[in-house]
């Protein structure tokens, strides 16, 4: 079995409250990153498949084509987006990095069933010195 990571990167705007607490409480909870005017991140996701190597190609699965699922299912859809008002899979969400990176585990997951590899481990960095990972529980 062998791991492999790639890394993907985007930005975009988000904003922690939860709608059921006032202005005030939300404040209290999320501080600055209550900020009604939204705020961004340069966020980086690394992404842990595991596989087996194929012998006749040598690889788990073809880097290319793993860059491919994670763009058009993730990347495309948070980069230079509000992820408080335009992404599907987040919709109805407090945009934290711990609940960002279980859906984008839910979608990545779904999407590399029909490929040899299996999801293992998600790294979603927020800033340099906060970052969650996630390992599908
Ligand atoms: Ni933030």
């Amino acid at each position: 079995m062998v791991y492999l990571t790639r890394r993907e990167r985007f930005n975009s705007a988000h904003r922690l409250y939860n709608v059921n607490y006032s202005d005030e409480k939300n404040f209290e909870i999320y501080g600055k990153c209550a900020n009604p005017n939204w705020h961004g991140h340069n966020y980086e996701l690394f992404v842990t498949i595991k596989g087996n190597v194929d012998p006749e190609t040598g690889v788990v699965i073809n880097l290319k084509e793993l860059s491919k699922i994670i763009n058009t299912s993730i990347i495309d859809k948070l980069d230079h987006k509000n992820l408080n008002i335009e992404v599907d899979f987040l919709q109805n969400t407090i945009v934290s990095t711990e609940n960002t990176i279980k859906a984008i585990w839910k979608v990545l997951e779904a999407e590399l069933k029909d490929t040899k590899a299996r999801l293992h481990k998600l790294k979603l960095v927020e800033t340099e010195n906060n970052f969650a990972e996630y390992y599908g529980e």
